[in-house]
């Protein structure tokens, strides 16, 4: 058996910057309410025939990543690509990075889980790398929420708070079994899928349905969220997975170097930040320059605290995450 580390970081982000004051340009908001309730200063948004897509963004980002591993895309095993926001609804966008890296025939597998994408990928790449399958696996959080929400006053307790971008590790495997990849721990409660979804179209529901019908109330094709109930089922859940974590690994919190938890409202990081009794600088946040990115978010916040020396040989890490599904999971790394 092996264990699994992370030995390349990466990181893109569109150079448009939105912030609060623009989006109050557009609809009934103000920089005040955002900023209270999320902590939300700006987020990136890809502008239209920049070139940039989810796939092309994970590509930027996986680069980085594995030249900072001191590895040649040739040598990338397994592609996993984790989004809600994928180029196609079919095929998944992991097969486009394959072919843009040129790996031959490389797999490629979409893991479906909204913000608990990036997590739920990792502890993929684990098993695969823990039973000697693949050595090398790309691991890539990509979302391109910008162009699919409603950006009126009708969506805005949604569009002013989700950014685009991609974040991307390439993980490898090592003798050493008290080092990487400890322990992941994964959940999810369907009773809850609508939640916090985009339903239409669906199976039930097909493009062509839709259209024909022409009903201008039928906004099923922009995201729902039930903000409060998100809320407080995001609070109970990243405070129980992440002390499951911690007993599993036998660390304490105050062992804990950095928890980078999902970016999905920084009062939701406060206030699990509280629960723990974490110091300020144990826990990375950056919602506030890019929203929340769904399952980007959570490899840009930590490929940005590693390039900020937060991360380190040595460190406890623990990733975090909670959203749509509801899905939910954490991830123990002995750096
Ligand atoms: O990443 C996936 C996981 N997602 C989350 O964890 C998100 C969890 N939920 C939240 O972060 C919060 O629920 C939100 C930030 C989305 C919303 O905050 P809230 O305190 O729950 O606000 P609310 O939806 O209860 O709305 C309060 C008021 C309403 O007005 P009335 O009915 O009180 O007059 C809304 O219409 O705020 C209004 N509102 C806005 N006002 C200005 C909603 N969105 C906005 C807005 N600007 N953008």
């Amino acid at each position: 058996m092996f264990n699994s580390k992370i030995i390349g970081l990466g990181k893109y982000l569109p150079e448009n910057v939105v912030t609060n004051a623009d989006l109050e340009k557009i609809m009934d908001t103000s920089d005040a309410w955002i900023q209270e309730r999320t902590g939300i200063q700006e987020r990136r948004h890809i502008v239209k025939g920049d070139g940039n897509s989810t796939s092309a963004m994970g590509v930027k980002a996986a680069k980085i990543a594995i030249e900072r591993a001191g590895l040649e895309p040739r040598d990338i095993d397994f592609i996993l690509f984790a989004t809600l926001s994928p180029d196609y609804y079919f095929p998944g966008s992991g097969v486009l990075v394959q072919e843009a890296l040129d790996i031959p025939n490389c797999p490629a597998m979409d893991i479906r889980m909204q913000c608990s994408g990036f997590v739920y990928a990792i502890a993929t790449a684990d098993q695969f790398i823990k039973t000697g399958m693949y050595k090398n696996v790309l691991v890539i959080g990509s979302e391109y929420h910008s162009g699919g929400l409603d950006m009126t006053t009708r969506g805005r307790n949604i569009s002013v708070i989700f950014g685009d971008g991609a974040g991307a590790v390439v993980l490898t495997q090592t003798k050493d079994e008290n080092k990487g990849i400890l322990s992941s721990h994964l959940y999810s409660q369907g009773k809850y899928a609508e939640e916090l979804s985009l339903i239409g179209p669906n199976t039930g529901r097909w493009v062509p349905e839709i259209m024909e019908l022409n009903d201008p109330e039928d906004i099923s094709y922009y995201p729902y969220m039930n903000g409060q109930f998100v809320f407080k089922n995001a609070v109970v859940r990243f405070a129980e997975v992440i002390q499951e974590g911690l007993e599993k690994t036998g660390w304490t919190a105050d062992q804990i170097n950095l928890l980078v938890p999902h970016q999905a409202n920084l009062r939701i990081a406060q206030f699990v930040q509280k629960k723990f009794r974490l110091g300020n600088d144990q826990v990375y946040n950056n919602i506030q320059r890019y929203g929340n990115t769904t399952a980007a978010s959570i490899p840009i916040a930590l490929t940005e605290a590693w390039e900020e020396g937060k991360v380190k040989e040595g460190s406890k890490v623990v990733l975090a995450a909670f959203g749509s599904g509801f899905t939910w999971g954490s991830v123990m790394i002995q750096w």
